[in-house]
């Protein structure tokens, strides 16, 4: 679909690492005449380094002060488009709202270990050990659910969940 100047609303799709943000959200951009921004590499131009790199150079903290930076922007400055959020950033902002319309991709932690690999792993400082990452998943569910609009089965492949949150969302 053609990109709208109508300027309609964001849409802030959040949800644990590997749970299909940045595929769907792209996709859902293109599907709603929306354009698409991951909020993690908004960082990353901005700081001109990659995310593990901040981990190490700066330590969570840091990071986690640039993610909230960041979602004040996007509440101030952004319009019209889809954006795939960290996983982290529901910690950090009660302000998604008003970001936009927030879908919680939905999924199981076994699901998640379907799908990333050991490479995948090794660019997100949090999924280094799968216990601990299990354990963060099992804390964070109830913050995503506490800060949605609207939640989907982000399990179905990335089409029927772009499907089912348009059907939804107008
Ligand atoms: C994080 C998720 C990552 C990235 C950083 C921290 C988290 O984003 O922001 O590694 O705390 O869950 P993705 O959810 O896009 O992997």
């Amino acid at each position: 679909m053609a990109i709208s100047s109508r300027c309609p609303d964001n849409i802030v799709l959040i949800g644990f690492m590997g749970s299909g943000k940045s595929t769907v959200g792209r996709l859902l951009a293109r599907e709603s005449g929306r354009y698409f921004l991951d909020a993690d590499i908004l960082i990353e131009s901005q700081q001109g380094r990659a995310i593990p790199d901040i981990f190490e150079e700066e330590g969570e903290e840091y990071f986690r002060a640039l993610e909230r930076e960041s979602a004040e922007w996007m509440a101030a400055c952004v319009r019209g488009t889809v954006i795939s959020t960290g996983g982290g950033m529901p910690t950090v902002t009660e302000r998604l709202g008003d970001i936009g319309k927030v879908v919680y991709l939905e999924i199981a932690f076994e699901k998640i270990l379907e799908r990333i690999d050991a490479a995948q792993r090794r660019k997100r400082p949090l999924f280094s050990d799968i216990e601990s990452a299990k354990a963060l998943y099992e804390r964070r569910r109830k913050i995503y659910e506490s800060r949605a609009d609207m939640r989907v089965d982000a399990s179905a492949p990335a089409v029927r969940v772009v499907e089912e949150i348009l059907k939804r969302i107008s």
